[in-house]
């Protein structure tokens, strides 16, 4: 019963290590997302820093950006995983 439980600390351990493997400034950059964002100043799209100010202490914040790029509704679409765009957003919104 332990070695169950510890192989699935484990698996879990391993997975979660996969999906985080990218970190927020390196998806902003390959997935383009600084071809249209700078983060002190704006471009195509709002500054970063402008975006973090206007979402600062807003709940559920991140996962609303998150569904809303990957929507591609109000935004373009950009193909990236979950887990990338959670990074990105996460870089995004620690912008000071
Ligand atoms: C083709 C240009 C373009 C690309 C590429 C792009 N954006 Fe944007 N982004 C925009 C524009 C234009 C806006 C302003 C319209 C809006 O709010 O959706 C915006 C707005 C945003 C906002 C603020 C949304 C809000 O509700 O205030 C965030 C956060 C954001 N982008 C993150 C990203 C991330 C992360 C990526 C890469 C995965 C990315 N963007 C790639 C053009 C782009």
């Amino acid at each position: 019963m332990r070695s169950i439980v510890l192989v699935m600390v484990a698996a879990g351990l391993f997975i979660s290590g996969m999906v985080y493997a990218q970190s927020g400034p390196e998806v902003l950059k390959a997935k383009g997302c600084l071809n249209c964002h700078e983060f002190d100043k704006k471009k195509v799209g709002p500054a970063y820093k402008e975006v973090a100010a206007k979402y600062k202490g807003k709940k559920g914040a991140a996962g609303e950006l998150v569904a809303k790029i990957k929507g591609g509704k109000g935004h373009p679409k950009i193909e990236a995983s979950d887990a990338e765009l959670k990074a990105a957003i996460g870089t995004v919104l620690s912008t000071k």
